[in-house]
């Protein structure tokens, strides 16, 4: 059997909408004749005729209603599509989907807000959580981008890093270690220390740091979020090692400070990461350059 082509069916729109063979040939710049052979056309493929004509004027049969209902689907749905791909190539607009691990995400929420002002269109789907769980959504090809700590090696991933993440030893104010100018690394061994959970980047940094120093990591407790640590450590259920850059508030309050200790602050970086086989979307891209284009190298300061 032979099939309609978009073709006739574009055609037979505008001559329905019209109700004249003459109009619908101007408008699609055909001839006349060329316009009724198309309709002829779709007739014999159907079997049925589309339009009758009575005196000058042309009716639409009830099978010419029926295809006109089905053009006119046709084409709308067309239309949607063309305007979906023109999001999706345009930058203005469209969808990026974005997955940052916690301790980064004050850093990222200020980088997308930015990015944001410039694209103010664009919708964000923002997930936090963290290190083991980004990582999953990249292996899974969930998300666009990530922004995160460094990648583990042998994983097809492209990461690039933008900007410095300093973890540092935190300890209530009237903490005895709070008042010394130099702490030996050896004292941290007697501390209790609150953790991040399993699977956090920050908790994996602080491990191999007391292993590359032989030190023993006495845990009191184990925290899923890094808030819950820093209330914690004022709390004073044991000391904490996490990231400065979560700390601006605390620290200016005076409410936590920040232990010299020798062979601190660990410095971590950040990366932006996506799967190596990932066509970035023209959005996704320009959102790579923006982080990209924050690169700081240092975002501490050694006066804490
Ligand atoms: P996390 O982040 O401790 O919140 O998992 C650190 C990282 O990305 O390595």
């Amino acid at each position: 059997m032979r099939r309609l082509t978009l073709r006739q069916f574009r055609i037979f729109e505008a001559v329905a909408r019209h109700l004249s063979f003459t109009r619908a040939a101007e408008e699609l710049h055909l001839s006349q004749p060329a316009v009724s052979m198309q309709v002829r056309g779709i007739e014999k493929i159907l079997g049925l005729p589309l339009t009758e004509q009575l005196g000058k004027k042309v009716f639409l049969t009830e099978a010419g209603r029926e295809v006109l209902y089905a053009s006119r689907s046709i084409t709308a749905r067309l239309d949607d599509l063309q305007a979906n791909l023109a999001q999706l190539r345009g930058m203005d607009s469209g969808l990026l989907d974005i997955a940052v691990t916690t301790t980064v995400s004050a850093v990222a929420t200020n980088i997308l807000a930015s990015f944001r002002g410039k694209h103010p269109k664009v919708s964000i789907h923002l997930d936090v959580s963290n290190r083991e769980s980004v990582l999953g959504q990249l292996a899974g090809n969930h998300i666009d981008l990530a922004i995160m700590g460094q990648v583990p090696e042998g994983l097809d991933l492209e990461a690039t890093r933008f900007m410095d993440n300093p973890l540092v030893v935190i300890a209530p104010p009237d903490h005895a270690l709070a008042r010394k100018k130099k702490v030996a690394i050896i004292h941290l061994a007697s501390e209790p220390f609150l953790v991040r959970e399993a699977g956090s980047g920050t908790r994996g940094a602080m491990e191999r740091f007391f292993a590359d120093k032989g030190l023993e990591l006495r845990t009191s407790m184990e925290m899923s979020s890094n808030e819950a640590i820093k209330q914690a450590v004022q709390a004073r259920l044991g000391l904490g090692i996490l990231s400065l850059q979560t700390l601006e508030q605390e620290l200016a309050l005076k409410r936590l400070a920040v232990l010299k200790v020798e062979g601190f602050p660990i410095m971590r970086h950040w990366y932006i990461v996506h799967r190596t086989d990932k066509r970035l979307s023209p959005l996704a891209q320009a959102f790579k350059e923006f982080v990209l284009g924050q690169a700081q190298p240092a975002t501490w300061s050694p006066t804490y």
